[in-house]
């Protein structure tokens, strides 16, 4: 039988993946299908400040399908902020079960909320029979263990969620050591839920290892892969674009920075923004470490724009 058609969804990054650089990121490359964006809080107050939401107007997202993200275990908070989406037109919301940092995982949310999965069963029991939005979960394989999913599993298989979205790392692992594969192809055998891929999908071979374990997997969500390699998507589906890459990466960039400048008052925040984007794609070009650490060490906007404008005109091979 011949593969499933892939779906590539672009992960949410917080302080990365914000509408401008998806609306950005779609003017320049294909084959990203949908994102799910950076989670959004939910707030004791039942109240929703503008700022908490503006990056999911819906006239700001017209050109990449997305799927909002919530953290949070307080099941009224959820409702009200899914039911404000749901007015917004957001049909399908996101769970956030995954985030490592220890600072919110110690307040039982995001993946400090996968080692008590009562808390997570009564949660869904309250919040999927209030919402009007589909639901899916973004989720590790525990908080300490690897083996935690196997006791949430059974549990989530009760609830009707669109899909889990797994990324086969603990907690506390953050983003050392590898995904694990194995755990990975247990969780699928173990649960009934359609799965999305999330992990390390680095370069196209990567993905083919990916794809050749798990030939079921229609799903693959990728973050960090494309922030350092924004063809990724193109590669893995095999789309030809006959223009020169390296233009085609400074045009990106400009209209990143010419986008950011519209929104950061300060420099130092625009610069920083643009700095972070430069730590995941420059150690993608050959021998770019003098160039890059010239950028990264940028201390002005002036500073900045000839460093990038210096890399470009002598860029040196993008080897991804
Ligand atoms: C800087 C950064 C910010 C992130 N922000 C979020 C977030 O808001 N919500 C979320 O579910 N995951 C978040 N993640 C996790 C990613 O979505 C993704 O699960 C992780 O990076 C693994 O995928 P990758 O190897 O393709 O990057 C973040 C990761 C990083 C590195």
């Amino acid at each position: 039988m011949p593969p499933p058609p892939i779906t590539i969804i672009l992960a949410p990054l917080q302080g990365f993946t914000d509408v401008t650089y998806r609306n950005v990121y779609s003017d320049h490359f294909s084959g990203v299908d949908e994102a799910v964006a950076p989670f959004i809080s939910t707030m004791g107050q039942m109240r929703i400040h503008p700022s908490r939401i503006k990056d999911l107007y819906p006239e700001k997202n017209r050109k990449l399908p997305v799927v909002p993200q919530i953290l949070g275990n307080v099941a009224t908070d959820f409702i009200f902020l899914a039911d404000q989406l749901y007015t917004m037109g957001y049909h399908r919301i996101n769970w956030n079960l995954g985030c490592p940092h220890s600072k919110i995982a110690k307040k039982k949310r995001g993946s400090g909320l996968l080692m008590y999965p009562d808390k997570i069963d009564a949660f869904l029991e309250t919040v999927l029979s209030k919402i009007s939005n589909t639901l899916s979960l973004k989720i590790r394989l525990g908080r300490r263990s690897k083996r935690e999913i196997f006791t949430l599993l059974p549990i989530l298989d009760k609830y009707p969620l669109d899909e889990i979205i797994l990324h086969p790392r603990t907690g506390i692992q953050m983003y050392e050591g590898t995904s694990d594969h194995d755990a990975f192809g247990e969780a699928l055998q173990n649960c009934q839920h359609p799965f999305t891929y999330n992990g390390d999908i680095t370069n196209v071979n990567t993905f083919h290892t990916v794809q050749k374990k798990f030939p079921h997997i229609s799903r693959f969500m990728i973050g960090r892969g494309i922030l350092s390699n924004p063809f990724l998507a193109e590669q893995i589906k095999g789309l030809q674009v006959d223009k020169n890459p390296i233009e085609r990466l400074n045009a990106f960039h400009d209209a990143l920075f010419d986008s950011y400048q519209t929104i950061f008052s300060g420099p130092a925040h625009l610069t920083g923004r643009m700095k972070g984007f430069w730590s995941y794609l420059g150690p993608s070009f050959k021998e770019s470490k003098k160039p890059l650490k010239a950028i990264l060490k940028a201390g002005s906007i002036d500073k900045y724009q000839d460093r990038v404008a210096d890399f470009f005109k002598d860029a040196p091979e993008f080897i991804k």
